[in-house]
């Protein structure tokens, strides 16, 4: 089939929500032994939002898919994907009661988890149902409400994570029309599985027929194998996708990397010899929403005026799994709400 003849995935409305409590690191400071000071020079992360009571991540994907439907001028989509490792339930999945509350009952709708690679996962996903023919319209919604499976005695991971949600929708088009995301190259590494890992509460913990040991409940990072690996793969991971997609290094006019931490994102810039104003930032004032962390750094930095329609873009990101992957697109007019 000849090229121009490809359908693509093309971003034509996006969204985000975040919830309203903000927890500042002097706030953290005041349980814990940390400081403001700490926090922002090994982190970047300034404040994170944290959910109340009451809620949970099907409410902050609602509120994020509705924002990200209404700026794509339709209601209607053939596909929901909810890219979260923080389901509403251990089973059903999330996005069948996300897609009901937004009146799409009836829709397909599954959960993706990839943790923090999960939102370019999800758009890989929902670009290969567009590309199939089996989709026209897909609403791709990261949602996280981390902070519920963090161990409030861990100040590390406390410093770090926040809860939000962002969402795109994707149309049909074709490949050489702004919007349209361009090759992805995306990849895993179970063998460092046990960097970040939740330890009980799947089937590996239910079948060992073992008393539950309370703490392995809560999420454990080993951050610096963690950082070293982030700034790697996120770095190879760009230089494969420029590759697939003919891009030189230069032509990126901004690179939106999973934000965790903003050394890790200083050191990308330096891997790929890239100036780091060309890095669009929010880690300050969010910290890491895990699969929400792409929709929420795009739609920031497009709001800012930071990303323009035209803007060569390349989306990067890696967590948990591990797991990794980047995608291209120029950015495209869209309806910022
Ligand atoms: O989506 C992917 C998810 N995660 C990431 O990408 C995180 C990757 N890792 C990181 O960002 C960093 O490794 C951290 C921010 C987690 C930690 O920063 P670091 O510079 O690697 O610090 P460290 O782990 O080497 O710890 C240095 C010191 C330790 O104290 P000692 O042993 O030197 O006395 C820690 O106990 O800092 C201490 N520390 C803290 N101190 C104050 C760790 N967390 C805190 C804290 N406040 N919140």
């Amino acid at each position: 089939m000849a090229g121009h003849h490809r359908r693509a995935a093309v971003l034509c409305g996006i969204g985000t929500w975040l919830p309203p409590r903000v927890v500042t690191n002097a706030d953290l400071a005041r349980q814990l032994d940390t400081s403001d000071e700490w926090i922002r020079t090994r982190t970047g992360i300034r404040e994170r939002r944290v959910i109340d009571r009451g809620m949970s991540t099907s409410v902050l994907a609602v509120e994020a898919g509705a924002r990200a439907l209404k700026s794509s001028g339709s209601s209607e989509v053939d596909l929901v994907v909810v890219a979260t490792t923080t389901p509403d339930h251990p089973c059903p999945s999330t996005a069948p009661e996300v897609a009901h509350r937004l009146g799409l009952t009836g829709v397909a709708a599954f959960d993706l988890n990839a943790v923090c690679a999960g939102f370019v996962y999800a758009l890989a996903t929902a670009a290969g149902h567009i590309a199939a023919g089996s989709a026209e319209r897909v609403l791709v919604i990261g949602a996280d409400t981390f902070t519920t499976v963090l161990n409030p005695l861990d100040r590390t991971t406390l410093a770090i994570f926040g809860d939000g949600a962002g969402a795109v929708v994707l149309r049909a088009g074709t490949p050489d029309e702004p919007g349209a995301l361009g090759p992805f190259d995306l990849g895993a590494d179970g063998s460092n599985a046990d960097l970040l890992i939740v330890p009980a509460g799947g089937s590996e913990q239910r079948g060992s027929g073992e008393p539950l040991d309370p703490a392995d409940v809560h999420f454990r990072m080993d951050g610096q194998p963690v950082f070293r690996n982030a700034v790697t793969r996120m770095s190879e991971s760009a230089v494969k996708v420029l590759d697939r997609a003919g891009w030189r290094v230069e032509d990126v006019d901004r690179f939106a990397c999973h934000q965790a931490n903003a050394r890790i994102i200083s050191a990308v810039a330096r891997d790929l010899a890239v100036p780091q104003e060309r890095f669009v930032l929010n880690v300050d004032r969010v910290g890491n929403t895990v699969a929400a962390s792409i929709p929420l750094v795009l739609a920031d930095a497009a709001a800012a005026g930071d990303i323009e329609p035209g803007h060569r873009v390349l989306v990067t990101s890696f967590g948990a799994g591990l797991g990794w992957g980047s995608t291209v697109l120029t950015w495209p007019e869209l309806d910022l709400g």
